[in-house]
């Protein structure tokens, strides 16, 4: 299979969301239909030249699993995010850069399902497409959404979600938890921690044992401690499903991948390989430094498309399988064990151990 790459795609519709998030509409050829599948919970990767520099975002897709010719994305602006402050600006007719469906935060829609959802801000966006799906996809099936945000005003996909409310009386509960805004219930004001979940089960508005799946979205200091109190509340580790787009702070992932030489952990590396790049079943030789480069920045250097997003270990767009040699990641989110036994590693991470190293794009 060929790895993923971007196509130009128009803007069907922008939708502001709040006063710093738009939802952004993509419509899809018929002739991309394929390409564009998902599954709910699913990201896109965008790209555009920003100041004169190639910029990527990966952004999760908030439509329904059954809406054809459309894929809508949220994006909410960060501080400093020169990406998302460019997407606020992007108007209907505009085309950019995206990269087809990518992602493990996924739910397979069919059966009967309890569903424990719990967002944090713009990590509404892949748990507002789960609730959709798993609504209108599995009539037997309840969605239980904890939605924590600072203030009313920050509340995003607000008329989506009422609607759903609206919709499915009875299948579909959603709780609001805001830190700077007083709410009349008083169990749901403060943040959404470890605490405030153990609160919520132990007065039964949340029964994390009873659900079949529960899906985590939001900052990593909450992903961890929501993850943690799941665990302390009974939930079986495989029942937990969590997708880490932004890093804890001080490790933001670059614009652009940037060298971030590690010598404790490139122990061993070669300062001069040989890599073999195998991608859309050609071949191509660069060499890495792994002092210096990543797999990922060496072959930008030498003018290699690879696929990439995230630059950072976390969205598994740069994965590829070590045919011959080895080579060390500096970090690793995504990789599930099963994937280091059988050889993948992430470009963005992989520095070479050996003199040579041959890499497979296409391998799945
Ligand atoms: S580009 Fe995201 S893990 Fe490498």
């Amino acid at each position: 299979m060929a790895a993923p790459r971007f196509h130009e795609l128009e803007i069907a519709a922008v939708r502001k969301e709040t006063p710093d998030a738009v939802a952004i509409t993509f419509a899809i050829p018929d002739e991309l239909g394929e390409a564009f599948a998902f599954l709910p919970g699913q990201y896109l990767t965008l790209r555009a030249d920003i100041g004169g520099e190639d910029m990527r975002r990966s952004y999760s897709i908030c439509s329904p699993l059954l809406e054809t010719g459309r894929r809508t994305v949220g994006v909410k602006r960060i501080a400093d995010g020169r990406f998302s402050g460019f997407a606020q600006t992007l108007k209907v007719g505009d085309r950019i850069q995206v990269m087809p469906p990518q992602g493990r935060f996924t739910a397979q829609i069919g059966g009967d399902h309890e569903y424990l959802l719990l967002a944090a801000g713009s990590g509404v966006t892949p748990c507002l497409s789960i609730a959709k799906s798993v609504l209108a996809g599995e009539p037997d099936s309840s969605v239980t959404m904890l939605y924590a945000n600072r203030n009313s005003s920050s509340v995003m996909f607000l008329d989506d979600l009422n609607d759903l409310k609206d919709r499915y009386t009875g299948r579909f509960t959603l709780l609001h938890v805001m830190d700077e805004e007083v709410q009349d219930v008083e169990i749901m004001n403060g943040r959404l921690d470890a605490a405030k979940l153990e609160t919520l089960a132990s007065h039964g508005l949340i029964d994390p044992k009873a659900a079949d799946a529960i899906y985590i979205c939001g900052p990593e200091p909450m992903i961890r401690s929501a993850s943690a109190a799941m665990a302390a509340l009974g939930v079986s580790e495989d029942k937990i499903k969590f997708e880490l787009f932004t890093p804890a702070p001080g490790s933001a992932p670059a614009a652009s991948p940037k060298p971030a030489p590690n010598p404790a952990k490139v122990n061993g590396a070669k300062h001069g390989s040989s890599v073999q790049i195998i991608l859309d079943g050609a071949r191509r030789t660069i060499e890495v430094d792994a002092g210096t480069d990543t797999v990922l920045t060496a072959a930008m250097k030498a003018g290699l498309d690879l696929p990439y997003s995230c630059a950072g270990g976390m969205c598994c767009t740069c994965r590829c399988k070590i045919v011959e040699g080895s080579a060390t990641m500096d970090e690793n989110f995504s990789l599930e064990p099963w994937e280091i036994e059988a050889g993948f590693t992430l470009s963005c991470q992989a520095r070479p151990d050996t003199e040579k190293l041959v890499l497979d794009f296409d391998a799945q």
